[in-house]
């Protein structure tokens, strides 16, 4: 039977904004233009594990706006359970503003909207789908208490819990980590969670100890173009990333972190997960947007026979 995944995390309309230069503090630049794409870490990676053939379901919130409507009709377009997202009214959904340059940088903002309303509450009120699954994902751009309660709530019901910590918080109490199954930071956020200095592999590998010493099982770090390390309490593995020409990496880490779920989900041992992730990766930089980007499974045939 396969296996289900259930995420629970944010939804935003990213606003993404093209421009020759990610304006520097205090300058002004002219854009070229403005697209409404649907987006937020949670949602791309249930759509992204929707897309790639899991069986997925998402619990998390959106505003009674059209932006809410159109989040929803996305995740329903790649067969996501959308039943656990609750609609609010008078909060409106959230939004990110994306900065893009031709090279492929990117920033953002978050104003996180409805996405304040995911709570332990909420999470209650779906606890069929918590009972179900099989993997839990989650990210940090719901309120990290909810993130505690996640974490606790699938230790004591037995599920895997892959934590996507972005946007990485600092000073997480040690007791936080324990229990978790796969964490999965890039390296500037790794440099946050853990309040260490980081620029080699070894550091990298020091790093993500220093979250296993406090029970986290397994810490794969993303590395962009320098491709990826996961890191156990015995073992380090340096994956090299495909090269391919970046237009825009949003969603990139989302994308990884579904495919990495859904291949393990579907037995892959996580060298294979991995290759896995990087070669849907390879194809989302290479498109602009967040969902946008994300490939169907059957598109990944020419890239890679997995
Ligand atoms: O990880 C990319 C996502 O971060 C974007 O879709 C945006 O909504 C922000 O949440």
């Amino acid at each position: 039977m396969k296996k289900k995944i259930l995420v629970i995390g944010s939804l935003n309309t990213d606003f993404l904004i093209e421009t020759d230069k990610i304006p520097a503090p205090g300058e002004t630049v002219l854009g070229h233009s403005v697209s409404h794409i649907p987006g937020g870490k949670g949602a791309n990676q249930a759509y992204a594990a929707g897309k790639l053939g899991g069986e997925v379901a998402m619990i998390g919130a959106v505003g009674n706006d059209p932006y809410g409507k159109k989040l929803i009709e996305n995740l329903l377009s790649a067969g996501v359970d959308a039943s656990g997202i609750e609609i609010c009214e008078d909060t409106p959904t959230g939004q990110a503003y994306i900065s893009l340059e031709p090279s492929g940088e990117n920033c953002i903002i978050v104003i996180p909207g409805t996405n304040h309303m995911v709570t332990p509450e909420l999470i209650q009120k779906h606890m069929a789908l918590v009972d179900s699954c099989d993997y839990i994902l989650t990210q940090f751009e719901i309120p990290m208490d909810t993130v505690r309660y996640i974490k606790k709530l699938a230790l004591q019901k037995g599920k895997r819990l892959i934590v996507d910590p972005a946007p990485a918080v600092a000073g997480l109490e040690a007791d936080f980590w324990n229990g978790i199954s796969i964490v999965k930071p890039n390296e500037t956020e790794l440099a946050l969670l853990t309040g260490r200095e980081m620029n080699s592999r070894e550091e990298y590998i020091e790093g993500a100890r220093s979250l296993i010493d406090k029970g986290v099982e397994t810490v794969v770090i993303t590395l962009g173009k320098a491709g990826c390390l996961t890191v156990t309490r015995d073992q380090a593995d340096l994956f090299p990333a495909h090269i391919v020409k970046t237009v825009d990496s949003t969603a990139a880490g989302d994308s990884f972190t579904a495919a990495l779920s859904i291949a393990l989900s579907e037995g892959a041992d996580m060298k294979e997960a991995v290759a896995f992730a990087q070669t849907v990766c390879a194809v989302v930089v290479t498109r602009k947007g967040a969902q946008s980007s994300i490939p169907a499974r059957d598109e990944l045939k020419e890239v890679m026979s997995y």
